[in-house]
């Protein structure tokens, strides 16, 4: 794992969370592209299987949200969903946006950014060849899995991946109610994830200090004021994954220079 281009205590990582969705449509080009325009160091994002075996980036198993269509993704094709609206609820400005295919994002992906690809727990494959084959056989297809990591609540789906290829970086989201009795360390050597992912809530010095002890990287997310900002900084995390990346890199740089006068 390249441990320094994956974030530090000096220097947490500004994730932006499904895109910069503070500012247009969650997991939309739209979101994309403004988080790029920030300059943030990673892009988050949510990615299921459509019916024909498809990665398509969308939050919530169904359609019904986010976009035009209706009922779950996995019962629709490609071809079905392509032409949906994927923006219109948040802004009539973004009515031309579009779901967004993982080949199409990774094909634009700046050099400069990693991607964090959140494989939702419940994507299943319809095919005998599981949605983590798909997944890891896209990325070694597109050369990128030096440039993307890989998270999810399933931890089960997390350590497959790694067995499939020990090269990417993969991290697990802590569930309150799954994993209450596990410290990060447990979580993360049991299941072979390099990185702890956990929301404001659950950030406490203990986890951070056991996931560093242990040479794992934590990543905190849900962060959304200065004060969130400031917490994150002081338990030493190595990243921030915000809605709005930018109002984090502010509220960094104003710490630092604090801390430097
Ligand atoms: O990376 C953590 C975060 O993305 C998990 O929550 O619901 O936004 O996918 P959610
Ligand atoms: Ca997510």
């Amino acid at each position: 794992m390249k441990i320094n281009k994956l974030g530090s205590p000096e220097k947490p990582l500004i994730i932006a969370h499904r895109g910069f969705s503070e500012i247009a449509p969650e997991n939309s080009m739209a979101a994309f592209e403004s988080a790029a325009n920030a300059k943030v160091d990673m892009i988050e994002c949510d990615v299921r299987l459509s019916k024909d075996n498809k990665f398509v980036i969308l939050h919530d198993s169904k359609l019904d949200r986010t976009t035009n269509g209706k009922g779950n993704l996995r019962t629709k094709t490609l071809n079905e969903i392509k032409t949906l609206n994927n923006g219109e609820w948040f802004s009539n400005k973004f009515r031309n946006e579009k779901l967004v295919t993982l080949e199409k994002l990774l094909k634009w992906l700046p050099k400069s950014i990693i991607l964090n690809i959140e494989l939702k727990p419940d994507v299943l494959s319809s095919s005998e060849e599981s949605a983590e084959i798909k997944l890891v056989e896209l990325l070694n297809k597109f050369e990128m899995s030096e440039r993307c990591i890989v998270t999810s609540f399933n931890h089960k789906k997390i350590k497959t991946i790694k067995e499939l290829n020990s090269k990417l970086t993969t991290g697990i989201i802590f569930n309150p109610i799954k994993n209450f009795r596990n410290s990060p360390s447990q979580l993360c050597n049991r299941f072979n994830a390099d990185i702890f992912i956990c929301n404001k809530h659950q950030l406490q010095s203990e986890v951070v200090e056991d996931a560093h002890k242990n040479k794992y990287l934590i990543y905190v997310y849900g962060v959304k004021s200065e004060r969130d900002v400031n917490h994150a900084w002081q338990f030493k995390v190595d990243g921030i994954i915000a809605n709005d990346p930018l109002f984090v890199k502010q509220a960094l740089q104003k710490i630092n220079i604090l801390s430097s006068i």
